[in-house]
């Protein structure tokens, strides 16, 4: 998002959220964080690439904070189907009148419906702004591809039979998260929340003395596995793993990472 936001024009303003806080801002770091000039709060959960999820509470304390200072709410839900033990997720566009007409919501097939690459996302916004963007996209990428719409069509026309696959596959996400998170916390120096969305954990990797982009690159060229550094994220110390693989190739990169730390 702030490469996005630069090329909008706009100056982005990271707010840093680290495992001590369980990944999620609050609303006294993003009040001190506004300017005159701020006009718009991006707000990913459950979140890429920690995996947290606000709950209401908190998620209600930043929207009262956006309505008080006058602000958007762009608010990307693109992971609200995948949710682990219990957690329940809460749209903010949903709290309350003034809150449905600032928060633009933001969403796509590619998670929920194993859609990846095929570019298919839905926004609603108030009128103004839902007629602005529809003005924006109809000149740049004009419109999304046939046949993706036809698959998104038929994902949302027989909703509890895709309901029931999606949970289906969370079974199989769930056990692989748990796979992963207990096998990152077994190794030595390695120290990761559990996650309660998406299909990411976030460790902590700062013990072994590397910056984010160190560890992530030399973990690639020595033991070939792929993670993302935190860097990516505005957060070096950390390291992203995607659990949307097999049990095996989570289980043999654990392996990998462990042969690979138990050398630093
Ligand atoms: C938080 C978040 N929003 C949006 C997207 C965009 O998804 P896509 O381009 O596949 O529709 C992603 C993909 O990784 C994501 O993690």
């Amino acid at each position: 998002y702030p490469e996005m936001a630069k090329l909008a024009g706009a100056i982005p303003k990271i707010v840093f959220a680290g495992d001590d806080q369980g990944f999620k801002v609050t609303p006294e770091q993003i009040e001190d964080a506004l300017t005159p000039a701020t006009k718009l709060l991006i707000l990913n959960s459950p979140s890429n690439p920690t995996g947290c999820l606000y709950d209401r509470a908190e998620m209600e304390a930043i929207m009262e904070l956006a309505i008080r200072k006058n602000i958007l709410v762009m608010s990307d839900e693109i992971y609200e189907y995948l949710l682990y033990d219990d957690s329940v997720h809460h749209r903010p566009a949903s709290f309350c009148r003034e809150a449905q007409d600032r928060v633009i919501t933001v969403s796509g097939f590619s998670k929920t419906f194993s859609m990846t690459g095929w570019r298919l996302g839905t926004l609603v916004a108030n009128p103004t702004i839902g007629k602005a963007v529809a003005n924006l996209q109809s000149q740049t990428s004009s419109n999304a591809t046939t046949f993706a719409q036809y698959g998104a069509l038929a994902a949302v026309q027989n909703w509890e039979d895709s309901m029931k696959a999606v949970n289906e596959m969370l079974v199989h996400f769930d056990r692989r998260r748990l796979l992963l998170l207990d096998g990152l916390n077994a190794i030595s120096g390695i120290e990761c929340l559990r996650s309660q969305g998406a299909f990411y954990l976030f460790p902590k990797v700062s013990f072994f003395g590397l910056s984010s982009e160190e560890f992530s690159g030399q973990l690639l060229e020595q033991e070939k596995v792929a993670v993302v550094s935190g860097h990516a994220f505005g957060a070096d110390g950390y390291i992203r793993l995607s659990y949307a693989t097999s049990d095996e190739i989570i289980q043999k990169g654990l392996s990998r990472l462990e042969e690979f730390c138990s050398n630093l």
